[in-house]
C-alpha cells in the first residue's frame, strides 16, 4: 500500500498541520500512513503514557473477535464507522474469512483513512460488495444516506454496527448517546452494535492514573481531542439493544480465544489496565 510519507499521496482535504486521531492510531500500530507531525505526536504520548500503543492493540484485538463473533452468528453485512486506516484484520477480511461474499461499508472523516481504504479495496476488494464513505458519524441521517447509496448494504436483512474505538472523539456537546440511538432506530431488527470506550472509572490506582489525564490533555491539542466515559455512560449506548453475554466488561475480558495477542494476554489478570470497555448488544 501507498504510504503516508510519499508526497504524491496526500490526498485531498487531509490537515497536515496538526496530528490526527486515525493517522496516530495508525502509527500506534505499526503503519505508515502518518506523517511526522503525527509520529511526533505518537512519541510524546508513549513518553507520557508507555502502555498506549498496547491499548490500540488491544482495541484492535477486540474488534477482530467481535466480527469474527458477529460473522459466525450468521451476520455477513457491517457498517464500520470510524474504521480507521486499514491495517491487521480489517473488517471484511475477517467477515470473508467466515461468510464468503459477507458485504461491508466503511466510514470514516479523515481523508487519509477514506483513501487508504479505497487503495485496499481497489486491490483486494469487490465494488459490489465492499464500499467506503468519507462521513462524520456524528451525522447518522447523512451516514445511512450515503452507506445506502452504495447498493452494498440490505436493509431488510440484519447489519453488524461497528463503532470500535471511535464514541470517544465525540463530545457530549455532540450528544453520543442520541447520535448511538438514531443508529439503532434505522436498523433493521436483528442487527447487532459493537463498540469500545476509553475510560477513567475503575482503573488502576497507580502511577499510570495522572498519565492518563496527561494523554488526554496532549489530545486536546490535536484535531481529535478525546472524552473519557464512565462504566455507566457508556453502558447507556446500549439502550434499546439486548447486551450479548458477557455484558459490558473490559476489552481483555471479551470472548478471549486462543489468537489473543501478548498485548492482550499480558492484562488478562488486571483487565482494567486496558482501559477499555467494550460489549455487543443485539436489536430485538
Ligand atoms: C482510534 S481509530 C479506530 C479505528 C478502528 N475502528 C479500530 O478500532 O481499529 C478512530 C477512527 O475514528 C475516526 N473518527 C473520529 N471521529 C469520527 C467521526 N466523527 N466520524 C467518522 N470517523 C471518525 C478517526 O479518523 C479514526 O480513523
Amino acid at each position: 500500500m501507498s504510504t503516508g510519507n510519499d508526497p504524491a499521496f496526500i490526498p485531498e482535504g487531509v490537515d497536515l498541520d496538526r496530528p490526527n486521531a486515525a493517522r496516530i492510531y495508525d502509527w500506534f500500530l505499526g503503519g505508515t500512513a502518518n506523517w511526522a507531525i503525527d509520529r511526533e505526536f505518537g512519541a510524546r504520548a508513549v513518553e507520557t503514557f508507555p502502555q498506549i500503543k498496547m491499548i490500540a492493540k488491544i482495541g484492535r484485538e477486540f474488534l477482530g473477535r467481535g466480527v469474527t463473533y458477529l460473522s459466525r452468528q450468521g451476520i455477513d453485512q457491517f457498517l464500520d464507522l470510524g474504521s480507521g486506516v486499514p491495517t491487521v484484520g480489517n473488517v471484511h477480511e475477517i467477515a470473508d474469512s467466515i461468510n464468503p461474499g459477507s458485504r461491508c461499508v466503511y466510514v470514516d472523516n479523515e481523508p487519509v483513512a477514506v483513501a487508504h481504504s479505497r487503495v485496499l479495496l481497489e486491490r483486494d476488494g469487490d465494488p459490489e460488495r465492499h464500499a467506503v464513505v468519507h462521513g462524520d458519524l456524528r451525522d447518522p441521517h447523512d451516514i445511512w444516506r450515503k452507506a445506502l447509496a452504495t447498493g452494498v448494504l440490505d436493509t431488510e436483512r440484519p447489519i453488524g454496527l461497528i463503532m470500535a474505538s471511535v464514541l470517544y472523539f465525540v463530545s457530549p456537546e455532540d450528544d453520543p448517546h442520541t447520535v448511538v440511538a438514531r443508529y439503532r432506530d434505522l436498523l433493521p431488527s436483528g442487527s447487532y452494535f459493537l463498540t469500545s470506550h476509553l475510560t477513567d472509572d475503575g482503573i488502576p490506582h497507580d502511577d499510570e492514573e495522572a498519565s492518563r489525564h496527561e494523554i488526554r490533555k496532549q489530545y486536546l491539542k490535536s484535531s481529535t481531542p478525546f472524552h473519557y466515559r464512565s462504566r455507566a455512560e457508556f453502558t447507556r449506548f446500549f439502550d434499546g439493544y439486548e447486551l450479548v453475554e458477557p455484558g459490558v466488561v473490559w476489552a481483555p475480558e471479551w470472548h478471549l480465544d486462543a489468537g489473543a495477542s501478548k498485548a492482550t494476554r499480558k492484562v488478562v489478570d488486571n483487565p482494567n489496565y486496558s482501559g477499555a470497555l467494550v460489549g455487543l448488544g443485539r436489536k430485538p
